[in-house]
């Protein structure tokens, strides 16, 4: 089965009803607002920005609202599940500046240098989503001036992901603030 395929799964979207509802909840906002860390990624209105794993929406429609109506967000994630409910979402608040994609972020589909800022927030490490093809795809897609903006979970993770993005020679090391790692397109 293909990565496709596996977004489409029944058991998968079971699976991950529960992760889901925890990434939504009202705990979760309490202990953490979505726009303070994404202010942290330096988003300017106007721009294209991608959200690779988009899963409930918590960052998507923040995001949004920080880009505005001249900008696009495009939110992918390859649960099907998920992308119902992000869509709904987006629906509810009436944006339209959000493309939601249901497709494999290893595999994007989107045109080299579309992107000014690609956000990798809460999504790795993550088993579909190997640094050694995912950044790749992440360069490819970006503008030569592109930014790539990582907030990980959970904290341990610190100790090795951000070394891993440098030795990827991919991106080089811009700013952490409040917990996001920025890095520009090499
Ligand atoms: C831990 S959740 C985080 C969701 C969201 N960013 C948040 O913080 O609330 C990881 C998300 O990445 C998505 N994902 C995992 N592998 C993926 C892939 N290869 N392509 C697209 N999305 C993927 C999952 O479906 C899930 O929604």
């Amino acid at each position: 089965m293909n990565t496709e395929d596996l977004g489409n799964s029944k058991i998968l979207n079971l699976l991950f009803k529960p992760a889901g509802s925890m990434m939504g909840s009202g705990a979760r906002r309490w202990l953490m607002n979505p726009l303070k860390t994404l202010q942290c990624a330096g988003i300017q209105p106007g721009q294209t920005v991608l959200e690779v794993g988009c899963g409930t929406g918590f960052f998507t429609i923040p995001a949004a609202k920080l880009i505005g109506d001249p900008g696009c967000l495009v939110a992918m994630d390859l649960s099907s599940g998920y992308i119902e409910q992000v869509s709904k979402k987006v629906r509810n608040e009436n944006l339209k500046n959000v493309r939601v994609v249901k497709r494999d972020a290893l595999d994007t589909g989107l045109d080299s240098a579309s992107i000014d800022k690609a956000l990798l927030f809460g999504v790795i490490p993550f088993p579909l989503l190997p640094l050694n093809r995912l950044l790749p795809e992440m360069r490819r897609v970006l503008k030569p001036d592109g930014t790539l903006a990582v907030w990980l979970f959970p904290p341990m993770v610190h100790f090795w992901v951000p070394k891993s993005i440098l030795q990827s020679g991919l991106f080089t090391y811009v700013s952490k603030r409040n917990g996001v790692y920025n890095y520009r397109r090499r």
